[in-house]
């Protein structure tokens, strides 16, 4: 089956911070895990390059605003690896392809009747590049979002037919209770929708540094039109001479943070409507990642720097404490104390001694060899339906439940070890079936518990998988085997040592 899934596309006038790491590691672990279970996936991010921030910034860096976004889309696409993102295509959308194909289709939508010329008056927040109204605005006419003072602007330009959407949209969130999840984030947008849709700008007059409206090359697109469009644009060129479109379009899941839900909710699905696209399967809103309280954002200045982290933890460490760490669509604070903390008690003891230790038993007093025995019967029962467990909540996309359900097995596994004490039995050479029993049982839950953090920590997982002899990593495999068929293992370095 094809999957699709998508991260926002971030904005190149600042540095790729923890903020912009964790979407493309939540939307990597659905993308590796859904490759695990054999589907056809698709995994797409990239960088948002137009606009007035971008355009401004260049400016005031006195480069041109390709030069800017040269440099730091770069900056955004070495990120990836080092995460262990494993994207299909990373999308520009200062790509001749990209611009090329909006034209195209925001031609369409024009002709369809869905755009007429008008003059907008109101506040606006550049940082956001968003009109706000109503709610939206904060006192004394700031942004809630980034604190700063909105601008009042007066605009003569091209309107996109929001208000034509209404009961579309209203009957989309109606015929699909799960289409915005969280269910706090859908009553958000159904709430924005039922109050009343207003036409909205799709075109700015006086910027160079967009996408030309082809009807009128005053023009360019305001940036949202320009980089919503990205998540089907791309599918067009990311294969060299192959159109992905009816393969993979309507994506599965597009993952954002809660800051972008009326442009992913309410704006897109109406976009994609009026240019006779069908709409996305689902919108997955994540919350904030906070630092002493606040939104972890460039204009705030208070932001984790990941690359510092992963020199110093390995990007497994950091995958899997944004996703442990914070419940996945809520807010939740970070910080190096709490890195530290959960670096040392969960992957370190919990997962890593787990391993070092069960390995190192094998060696110890099998030379290595898992016997074919059966497996302890208790143990067995507190490994039924892993797979399946983890396997419903990823489709749910709730990675912070996942985890759980899996560290509830790694702290069986150490109970196990403590219980049976292992070390006992060995002193004792008439236990030797006895033995054999708890070495295989152990080896076997290590195995599966390991398949199933796959896709959250894809290079220690990958190790332990090897030094196990059983490289597998289809989702089959996640399952607890109640009988061996015999190992051989080899030695383990430690996977998490002390920074
Ligand atoms: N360019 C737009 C998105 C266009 S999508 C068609 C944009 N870019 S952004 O660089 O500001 O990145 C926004 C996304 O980065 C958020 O939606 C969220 O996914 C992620 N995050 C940025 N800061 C974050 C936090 N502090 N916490 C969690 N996620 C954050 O908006």
């Amino acid at each position: 089956m094809p999957y699709y899934v998508t991260t926002p596309i971030y904005y190149v006038n600042a540095q790729p911070h923890l903020g912009h790491a964790y979407t493309t590691i939540a939307a990597d672990v659905l993308a590796r895990h859904m490759r695990q279970r054999g589907e056809d996936v698709f995994f797409l991010t990239g960088t948002d390059e137009h606009g007035e921030p971008v355009a401004l910034a260049a400016e005031a860096a006195g480069v041109t605003p390709r030069e800017l976004a040269d440099r730091n889309s770069a900056r955004f696409e070495a990120l990836m690896p080092q995460i262990e993102s494993s994207n299909d295509y990373f999308i520009r959308t200062s790509d001749p392809r990209h611009v090329e194909a909006v034209q195209e289709i925001m031609q369409r939508v024009h002709d369809a009747g869905y755009i007429y010329k008008g003059s907008y008056e109101g506040l606006y927040c550049p940082s956001c590049a968003d009109f706000k109204t109503g709610q939206e605005v904060g006192p004394g006419d700031t942004c809630p979002v980034h604190g700063i003072d909105l601008i009042h602007e007066k605009e003569e330009n091209w309107f996109f037919k929001l208000s034509a959407f209404q009961e579309p949209l209203e009957k989309l969130f109606a015929d699909n209770p799960d289409f915005v999840r969280p269910p706090e984030r859908r009553n958000e947008a159904l709430s924005f929708i039922r109050s009343g849709l207003r036409d909205i700008s799709c075109s700015r007059a006086g910027l160079s540094w967009g996408v030309e409206v082809p009807w009128d090359p005053e023009q360019v697109f305001y940036v949202w039109f320009d980089a919503l469009l990205n998540y089907v644009t791309a599918l067009r060129f990311a294969r060299e001479g192959e159109d992905l479109t009816d393969r993979y379009w309507p994506a599965n899941v597009q993952l954002v943070g809660k800051d972008i839900l009326k442009f992913h909710a309410v704006f897109w699905p109406a976009i994609l409507m009026a240019a006779g696209l069908e709409v996305e399967r689902s919108l997955v809103v994540h919350g904030y990642l906070l630092m002493d309280g606040e939104k972890m954002s460039k204009s705030l200045g208070n932001v984790l720097d990941p690359f510092e982290v992963i020199e110093r933890f390995g990007a497994d460490a950091l995958r899997f404490y944004l996703l442990r760490e914070v419940q996945f669509g809520a807010d939740g604070s970070v910080g190096t104390a709490g890195f530290e903390s959960r670096y040392n008690s969960e992957l370190a003891n919990d997962y890593g001694n787990l391993a070092s230790r069960t390995i190192a038993m094998i060696g110890r007093w099998r030379d290595g060899t898992v016997a074919a025995v059966d497996h302890d019967p208790e143990l067995v029962k507190d490994f039924e339906g892993i797979d399946v467990q983890v396997a419903e909540l990823l489709d749910r996309v709730e990675p912070t439940q996942a985890l759980e359900a899996i560290w509830v097995r790694v702290r069986r596994l150490n109970r196990f070890v403590e219980e049976q004490a292992p070390w006992q039995i060995a002193k004792e050479p008439e236990r030797s079936a006895e033995l054999d029993v708890v070495l295989a049982s152990l080896a076997e839950g290590l195995r599966s518990v390991t398949v199933a953090l796959h896709s959250f920590m894809p290079d220690s997982t990958t190790k332990v998988l090897a030094k196990l002899g059983t490289p597998d990593t289809d989702w089959q495999a996640a399952a607890y085997k109640p009988s061996g068929d015999g190992m051989q293992v080899t030695p383990i370095e430690p996977l998490f040592p002390k920074p």
